[in-house]
């Protein structure tokens, strides 16, 4: 068989040898301790306690791994996996290079509790310019960028970064292992929040790291046994059985985002708009030259927090919201979680719903 193409390797991404009488992906196992031998004890059986060892989280992560093409070792949140990452790698005396226009969240965790610990923290614009990379020893890139959806150059970075001494570790949250592989761009990491359009159902918080260095998958799984931040064996299976429509749904945001990004763009009431599928969006060439696909993310500014009230409130389809990469439309104006955006910038991210139904929603939202 020639290569599998995406939708097929989603769907059976991670999924044990059929056995007749068997489902084709098992269900949940729920188990805080399992029995042991009473006389071998744990050495005899893969699985002993819950913390370290859950089969159904093993086969989430198999899953994750093929589509990443790296060794992958899931979390309870995006923010769990992020943090796990930055402590495993960063000791006192580091320095480590954040962008300054991504996930607020990475940045605050920095500001604090990693500046505490004699870490140095820096910052760089994800479309730069990057300052030289001697003496950081990690580099964490966000691309596309949630909320401002710049994008920068992975190999071009990496190589910079490497020959510098520095790890590159990649947020791959907005593109999904689908719309880009990071471990094949030079990233000796990924990290990402499987909470978005990985899962895409709105219904769990997950996170991973995928590499393919074992010593450092070594440390994180002990970082993460220890440590304790592991997703429930239900959060798990949900997300593994959302994955196999993983490709179905990237198809549609993206088509929703290719007829809802001109649209905006050309409204009189709309200003900013930013989709790096756009010929004239500054992330074009890169997002083109790099990506699998755009994401249906949509940045735009409608001028200020009451317009964007009027317009989600006269939106029959588009769900005010946080979070992105759903089924649902929704939509959310950053500046009120304190990000650091204008009064009315919205990111859009774009659902599943036809095309048609939601171009009509976003024209009448705006006035016509
Ligand atoms: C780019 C990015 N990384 C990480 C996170 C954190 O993920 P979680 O909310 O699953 O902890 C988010 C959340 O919005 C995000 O947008």
């Amino acid at each position: 068989m020639s290569t599998p193409g995406d939708g097929t390797r989603v769907v059976h991404a991670g999924l044990p040898a059929p056995v007749p009488g068997e489902p084709f992906l098992p269900g949940p196992v729920f188990a805080a301790p399992y029995h042991l031998d009473p006389v071998a004890g744990p050495g005899a059986a893969v699985d002993g306690y819950g913390r370290p060892d859950n089969r159904t989280r093993r086969a989430l992560e198999t899953a994750i791994g093929e589509l990443e093409r790296g060794d992958t070792r899931v979390f309870a949140s995006g923010q769990a996996a992020i943090t796990a990452a930055l402590l495993t790698v960063l000791r006192p005396g580091d320095a480590v290079l954040l962008p300054s226009d991504g996930y607020f969240a990475v940045r605050a965790f920095a500001a604090g509790t990693l500046a505490e610990l004699g870490v140095d923290v820096r910052t760089a614009p994800t479309a730069g310019p990057y300052p030289s990379f001697e003496g950081i020893r990690l580099v964490l890139l966000e691309t596309p960028a949630n909320p401002g959806l710049d994008v920068c150059d992975i190999p071009a970075i990496a190589a910079a970064a490497h020959a510098a001494g520095a790890l590159v570790a990649v947020d791959n949250t907005a593109a999904t292992p689908l719309g880009q592989r990071p471990l094949d761009l030079g990233a000796d990491l990924v990290v990402a929040s499987g909470t978005k359009a990985l899962t895409g159902h709105s219904d769990l918080l997950l996170g991973y790291v995928a590499a393919r260095d074992e010593a450092l998958l070594a440390r994180l799984t002990t970082w993460r046994a220890q440590t304790g931040g592991v997703p429930g064996a239900f959060d798990c299976w949900l997300a593994h059985r959302s994955l196999g429509t993983l490709d179905l749904r990237l198809a549609r945001q993206t088509a929703n985002a290719a007829a809802l990004a001109p649209l905006l763009a050309a409204h009189p009431a709309v200003t900013g708009v930013r989709w790096p599928g756009l010929p004239g969006d500054p992330a074009h060439a890169i997002a083109s030259a790099q990506m699998r696909r755009i994401p249906g993310l949509i940045g735009f500014d409608l001028g200020s927090e009451e317009r964007v009230g009027a317009f989600l409130s006269a939106s029959r389809l588009i769900f005010a919201a946080t979070s992105f990469g759903g089924l649902h439309t929704s939509a959310d104006r950053r500046a009120q979680w304190g990000d650091d955006t204008t009064p009315g910038f919205v990111r859009l991210s774009c659902g599943v719903e036809d095309t048609k139904d939601l171009v009509e929603d976003v024209k009448a939202a705006l006035g016509g």
